[in-house]
Formats: structure tokens, sequence, C-alpha cells
């Protein structure tokens, strides 16, 4: 009988002999860049080499079967074309295509559209009061925390990164439809959602021998499982039926004299129909699955870079002082010292040290982008249709751009120089580059402070033999590093 690992290797190899041929065939009437097939424990265990060394190997531009599918992957040396000339490289098919949700792109209206406007009209335009209206969910958390360290007066170990996904499901509960949603169930069903619509990305496939194995078989599965079960369930029944019913009864055009009226309301209101006063069916469900994505968008990532920076800070404690006297605080209507939006800015230190941990954590296939038509690039010509990837790493740790401390975490290497931590370029992405880089880039890093400065606003921190594991090196932005972090009390 035929064993698992052995149908396993012949599936591989058949796949890249398929990959090989239709390739082959392909460059007999163009000239294609070289195909590389890198075995599965290099590309999965050690991303960042394999590709380093193929690039260095065969140029500048190769193409790499990864999960069935080929990829085209570029060096630092074309950053900036392949991300910022959307006419060629396209955001919405590669990103769309790459979570399987190509029907999307058959729409009238644009999904990404929308959803960039959103977030840009409704969210960054008025950081303050979205930062008002979220930061006594971090504050909370943080008080939660560390309140055993300043009973017991000693240092405790935290599970942080489950309760860090609940804090940000809260928040952007909280922001996105508003304080009445923020219930136990619905911030459950949030991460819940976050959680499986990221599974489209692939990003649990990386670490499962069977979706690595039967990559078509495993995204098909769980396609189906987002579609039928977790998104029903988990939205539909819950968040998404009171939403429905909320936006059902909204009638009046204008912005109500609520000042923090939720995000889902002062967008919906522009859907409003001027005679009937209603907002008609298609819209309601065109609103719900752009709230749908905003969540997707906004909860899981945040909450998986928060652990990077508490990660690397518990290892380097050495900074928190410093981060300490940087900060400020207001004094709110009722009397209670509060994080504003000005003061989150002023704390360059901490945003020179998320920067750098973002620059170094290892991003390696983090944004992508997909050919709209056939395309000559360095020579080569890649096919239409084709996803073709920047590896970050080369960029982000480019020695030719950042000198030979290039690789080294230098926690205040941005302090003074003007560089925020939102700050885009073709040598630091980690929020992508161009047109379609991260809208909600301003509010992500403002949420990684208020949780820092919360929290070591009540204990200092520290991580168990001064190490964390990457759980997840080809996919370090979806999936959060594990360590044992402690918590000190402050004055011990
Ligand atoms: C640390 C957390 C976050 C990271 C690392 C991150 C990263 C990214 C990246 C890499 C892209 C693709 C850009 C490209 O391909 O050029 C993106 C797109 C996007 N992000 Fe974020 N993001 C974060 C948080 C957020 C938050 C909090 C929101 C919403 C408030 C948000 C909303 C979006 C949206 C809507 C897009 C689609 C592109 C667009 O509309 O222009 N993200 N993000």
């Amino acid at each position: 009988m035929i064993s698992a690992s052995s149908l396993a290797a012949i599936c591989i190899l058949a796949s890249v002999l398929a990959i090989r041929v239709l390739h082959r065939r392909s460059s007999q009437s163009s000239n294609l860049p070289p195909l590389v097939a890198i075995p599965d424990e290099q590309l999965f265990g050690n991303p960042r080499h394999a590709y380093e060394t193929a690039l260095k190997q065969y140029g500048k531009i190769i193409g790499v079967p990864r999960k069935n599918r080929l990829e085209y992957i570029v060096d630092q040396s074309f950053v900036a074309e392949v991300l910022t000339n959307d006419k060629v490289y396209s955001f919405e098919h590669g990103t769309l295509s790459m979570l399987n949700l190509h029907v999307l792109l058959a729409l009238p209206r644009s999904f990404m559209h929308e959803i960039d406007r959103v977030v840009q009209d409704h969210i960054v335009s008025d950081l303050d009061d979205s930062v008002d209206r979220i930061a006594p969910v971090f504050d909370k958390l943080a008080k939660k925390l560390a309140a055993p360290v300043s009973s017991e007066c000693q240092p405790i170990a935290v599970e942080i990164d489950s309760e860090v996904h609940r804090m940000m499901a809260e928040a952007m509960l909280t922001l996105i439809l508003g304080r009445h949603y923020a219930s136990a169930a619905h911030i459950a069903s949030t991460e819940r959602i976050a959680v499986a619509i990221a599974t489209l990305t692939g990003i649990f496939e990386n670490m499962s021998w069977w979706s690595r194995t039967f990559p078509t078989v495993g995204r098909t599965w769980n396609w189906l499982k987002v579609m039928f079960i977790a998104i029903p369930y988990h939205f539909v029944l819950g968040i998404g039926w009171q939403a429905f019913s909320e936006l059902s009864a909204i009638t009046d055009v204008a912005r109500s004299d609520i000042r923090k009226e939720p995000v889902i309301m002062s967008f919906a209101r522009k859907f409003i129909d001027k005679k009937t006063h209603r907002i008609s069916l298609i819209d309601r469900i065109w609103i719900l699955s752009v709230i749908l994505g905003l969540i997707f968008a906004s909860v899981h990532q945040t909450a998986v870079v928060i652990m990077w920076v508490v990660c690397e800070l518990a290892k380097r404690p050495e900074y928190i002082q410093e981060f300490r006297t940087d900060t400020f605080t207001e004094t709110s209507e009722d009397g209670a010292q509060r994080l504003t939006y000005a003061s989150l800015q002023n704390a360059e230190r901490l945003d020179s040290f998320i920067r750098e941990v973002m620059r170094t954590k290892g991003d390696t296939l983090s944004t992508v982008r997909q050919t709209v038509s056939d395309t000559a690039l360095a020579g080569y010509v890649i096919p239409k249709g084709s996803f073709v990837i920047p590896l970050a790493t080369l960029a982000n740790e480019d020695e030719n751009h950042y000198g030979e401390n290039a690789k080294v975490f230098v926690g205040d290497r941005w302090v003074g120089t003007g560089k925020p931590a939102t700050m885009v370029s073709p040598n630091y992405f980690p929020f992508g580059l161009g047109r379609w880089a991260c809208p909600g880039r301003g509010l992500a890093v403002a949420e990684i402070k208020l949780f820092i400065l919360s929290l070591i606003a009540h204990a200092n921190l520290s991580l168990e033999n001064g190490e964390y594991r990457v759980v997840d090196p080809l996919n370090v932005t979806s999936v959060a590093p594990k360590g044992r972090i402690f918590l000190h009390p402050l004055f011990s």
C-alpha cells in the first residue's frame, strides 16, 4: 500500500513537473524568468535564506512554485516598480486572488475602493476622535494584566496573545459599530471572523503538513468553511443581523448631533435614498460586506504586530524607561489621566522602536500584485495573471541603503529623522507601498502605542530566557511570535 508521505511526494513532483511543462511551453514564445523549485523544508523552514539564495544565484527575478501556484519573486531593485505601478501590477487582482475572493472583482462596484474610502473618510480623517473612543479598551486590558503584579509584588507570567486579540476585537467593534456591540459574545465572534478570514490567505497552511501537501484541497476546504460556516455563524446571525436592523432604521441623511457616531452609521448615510429615506436591501448587504472586510483588515494583523512589539520590548527592557519619560497624558472631563492622539504622536522613541520592529521582524512575501497583461521586467516577460511579490527582507535590511548595521536592531535609529513608523518607502514597506499602502496605518501605530504605553504605566516587562520563537517564518505579519512574557512590579 502506498504511504501518505509517498503520495505527498508524488503530488509535489507532479505539480512541479506540470508547472515546468507549462512554463517551458510558454517560454517557447516568450522569455520567462528562471524557474526555481525550492524544497518545502527550506521554503517553509527558512524562507528568507531560501529565497535570498535563489535570487543571488539566478538573478533579480525568479519563478518559484509554492503550494501549486507559480509566484514571481523579485529583489529590492523592483520594489517601487512592482508595488506602485498599479496599471500593470494590480493590487486588487493580486490581493483578492490571493484570498481566493476573485468573485469580488466581477462586482459592478470596487470593494477595495469602498473599504479604502471608509478608512480614509471615517477613521483616519479624525484620529483624535478615533483614539478617544478606543483608548479605554487598551487601558482596561493593561490594568487587568498588571493587577496581580501590584498585589503580589513579584514578577508574574502573563498570557498576553489571546487577550490582545480580544482587546483588538473590542476596540474595532467599538469604533466601527458602536460601544453597544462590545459584548463578550460579539467580541468572541469578531475574533473568530478575523482569524477565519485570515486563513484564506493561507496563514495556517504553512504550518500544516496536510495543507502544504494538498494545497488546492486545503484552500477549497478553507474557503467553504469561511463562507458557509464562519461568516454565517459568527457574523450574519449575530453582529450582522443587529447591524442590518439598525441600518434599516436610519432615515436622516444628515449626520445626527451625536458627536461620536460609529463608523458604520456615518458611512451608511451616503446610501440613503433621497426620495424614500431608506437604504436599499442591496446597499445594506454591501455596507455589511464592507464592514466585514474592515474588521478583517483591522483586527488580526494589528494584534499580531502588537505581539511582535511586546516580545521585542520584553527582550530589550532597557528601552522602557525612555518611553515612559517621553510620554505625557491629559486630564479628561472626569478628572482621570488619559492618553490622547497628541500624547501618542509625542512618543517619538516608542515610534522609532515600532518602526525598527516592523523593519526587522523578517517579512518575506508580505505584499502581492498580479500582472494585468504580459509585462516586461528585467529583460524577461511575466505572463498576464501572474503573482509578483518583492522579497521584503532584501529591501528592509538592504546594506546599500541602511549601511553596515542594516541587519542590527537599533531601537532609536529613527529618532530625529522625521521618519515615523507609518512612513513607507521602497526600503520599508510593512504597510505596503503606493496607491494601496495600508490606509489604516495611522490608527494601527496609534493602537500599538496605546497598548504599550498603557502597559508600561503599570509594569515592567521581561521575556523568559530573553528569547521568543518565530512560529511561521513565511508569514510573520499574520502569525504572532511566541514567548513567555513576565510582568514586573514598577517599584521592586
Ligand atoms: C499593524 C497593523 C497593520 C498592518 C501591518 C497592515 C498592513 C497592510 C498591508 C501590507 C496592506 C497591503 C498594502 C499593499 O499591498 O500595498 C494593507 C492594506 C489595507 N489595510 Fe492594513 N495593516 C494594518 C492595520 C490596518 C488597520 C488598523 C486598518 C483599518 C483601520 C487597515 C486597513 C487596511 C485596508 C482597508 C487595506 C486595503 C488597501 C487599501 O484600502 O488601500 N489596516 N494593510
